[in-house]
């Protein structure tokens, strides 16, 4: 094993997650963890994306025994969950979001007690597992996929995917003009054994990843069983995958042109999708109430949006919105102001998101002229400042961590690797890349294995030697967590001072926000009667409200004026 130990005792015997949840277990916020119903309301969610993490088995590929090794690092840190991208048995045609058995887990991660292991592990340091369901696709690998493609057409086993025959006169073109998000068509055409041409089916991502009907019995009842068995098992919440997809318009009708009315497209944000979540809201709350449900939902329109955030539904959903927007005060104020206003509607709290393993790493971004984030707008080349976009990165991260509600943060944002734009172009893996016939460099440089230690790749990740599943760049021994761990200026030691006040200052998280008065470049407000929090997004350096002290800055004050590029944290008691 390449890694070293966390606090982890590798030989102590797994705890079962029942009787850790009986227990009072020590919470991030110093509360106690087991019977704090509302912990994700201002919790700092660490997403861990498991091949990346850390390699424990020397294969190149991060795993849970790995995850397991660093528990100790991410208690630290100060974090209160950890959401895991899917961990289940995949072909990997999409990174696995091509999942083929939801009650097993891939051999390259571990396996089903390594899983219950992580969980009750977690647990004990206060940290809570969240896990990833996709219930927009399986993978094609899956036992009904394979059952429906066996089963020839018209057999009931097709009935649980979008099974249609072709249009013109051989069926020879795709049932509608759907296209897939990962571009190309959204259709694929099954060859019979015997080779002849025959049914399509609907994938609104790879071709690998076929829909599911979500009109069917099964369909519904299948996943209302996953929630159980996962839950069963400890996990604290569930992070639901393109969940406003899943819902289709049976008649499969083309888009219409222009943009369709509210709840009329044919599979974004359908109103048959709050009735599937509140089914899955009642199995959650039969858990005692601790257990969350989080949407990933891109919808442009704020409105729709909270409407999956009523009581009884979904608890909690990314904010997109804030995650794309341009590094501009105006913009980002905008965001603020509408993101609370409609959460406040439906009473749910806002989540604060900067990036994911699908966007360009924030150092990357921000150091960029259009500081913007669209997945059609990504080019291989494009200029880049990282060092403007570090000083940004680091003022957003304290910007997002001082708003009221939930802070997520993606593996290696805290120690502000960039984007990797160099990876070879034979090794990329996402099928954005190929998909978009090589123009969309995909994803995979938010994904590279993240540095742990040392000078030289694999950097502590996995086995010394070893090659990775993804490359790593020769110059990221300054990035390593032990490079970073004693230098106080670092983006590491930023993280972990901001995570502590979190945890610490009970006027963070959840809360109520109050704006300060500033100048147009400036985001200014007070978050309860000591603290105010102060972006300066401007060319200049700004004026600061009156203030006693300091809690924490991005940068160094300069001669008492916040210099552009620069958030503090200020402090308005003696
Ligand atoms: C979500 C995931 C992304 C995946 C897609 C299809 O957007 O975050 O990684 O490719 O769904 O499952």
């Amino acid at each position: 094993m390449g890694t070293a130990a966390g606090d982890v005792d590798e030989r102590a015997p797994p705890v079962r997650f029942e009787e850790l949840t009986r227990q009072t277990v020590p919470s991030p916020g110093g509360g106690d963890a087991a019977v704090s119903a509302d912990w994700w309301r201002g919790a700092t969610i660490y997403q861990v994306y498991p091949r990346s993490f850390a390699d424990a088995d020397g294969d190149g590929s991060g795993d849970l025994a790995g995850v397991r090794s660093r528990l100790g690092y991410l208690a630290d840190l100060g974090v209160d969950a950890i959401w895991l991208t899917p961990w289940y048995p995949s072909p990997m045609a999409d990174g696995g979001y091509d999942v083929a058995d939801y009650r097993a887990i891939d051999p390259a991660f571990g396996d089903l007690a390594e899983a219950e292991g992580l969980i009750a592990d977690a647990f004990a340091m206060g940290i809570r597992t969240i896990i990833d369901v996709v219930p927009n696709h399986v993978s094609s690998e899956h036992a009904w996929f394979r059952a429906a493609v066996a089963a020839g057409p018209g057999s009931p086993e097709r009935d649980r995917f979008w099974f249609r025959d072709g249009r013109g006169p051989r069926g020879e073109q795709p049932p509608n003009g759907w296209t897939s998000n990962f571009g190309g068509g959204a259709w694929t055409r099954l060859t019979s054994p015997e080779g002849t041409p025959e049914q399509w089916y609907l994938h609104l991502f790879a071709p690998g990843q076929p829909d599911l009907n979500w009109d069917h019995p099964d369909v519904r009842r299948e996943y209302q069983d996953i929630l159980r068995f996962w839950f069963d098992r400890g996990v604290a919440g569930i992070r639901i995958d393109s969940a406003a997809l899943l819902a289709k318009d049976p008649r499969l009708p083309d888009l219409p042109d222009g943009t369709p009315d509210a709840g009329a497209h044919p599979y974004v944000d359908r109103d048959e999708l709050q009735d599937i979540y509140r089914g899955w809201r009642r199995i959650g709350d039969s858990y005692g109430g601790d257990r969350v449900l989080i949407g990933e939902i891109w919808l442009a329109d704020v409105d729709r949006f909270v409407r999956y955030l009523r009581p009884d539904i979904l608890h909690s959903a990314f904010n997109f919105d804030f995650m794309t927007a341009p590094w501009d005060a105006r913009r980002l104020r905008r965001s603020i102001e509408s993101t609370i206003s409609a959460h406040a509607v439906v009473g749910a709290p806002p989540t604060w998101v900067l990036s994911n393993h699908d966007v360009t790493r924030p150092v990357t971004r921000y150091g960029r002229t259009d500081t913007a984030f669209a997945f059609d707008t990504k080019r291989f080349g494009t200029p880049t400042d990282l060092g403007l976009g570090t000083r940004r990165a680091r003022a957003a991260a304290l910007l997002a961590m001082a708003l009221p509600g939930a802070y997520y943060l993606y593996q290696g944002d805290e120690l502000g690797l960039p984007e990797v734009e160099e990876l070879p172009l034979e090794r990329l893996q996402d099928p954005m890349y190929a998909r978009s016939g090589g123009v969309d460099p995909g994803r995979d440089g938010c994904r590279v294995p993240i540095p742990w230690s040392g000078d030289i790749p694999p950097y502590g990740f996995g086995a010394a030697g070893g090659r990775t599943w993804l490359p790593q760049p020769d110059d990221w021994g300054r990035y390593t967590v032990n490079a970073q761990l004693n230098d106080p200026d670092s983006m590491l030691s930023l993280h972990r001072d901001a995570l502590r006040l979190r945890r610490d200052l009970p006027d963070l998280g959840d809360g109520a926000l109050e704006w300060v008065r500033s100048e147009p470049e400036v985001i200014a407000f007070r978050r309860g009667p000591d603290l105010v929090c102060v972006t300066n997004l401007g060319t200049s350096p700004a004026h600061l409200p009156r203030h006693t002290g300091v809690w924490v800055t991005s940068r160094p004050m300069e001669g008492g004026r916040l210099p552009p590029d620069t958030t503090a944290w200020l402090r308005l008691r003696h």
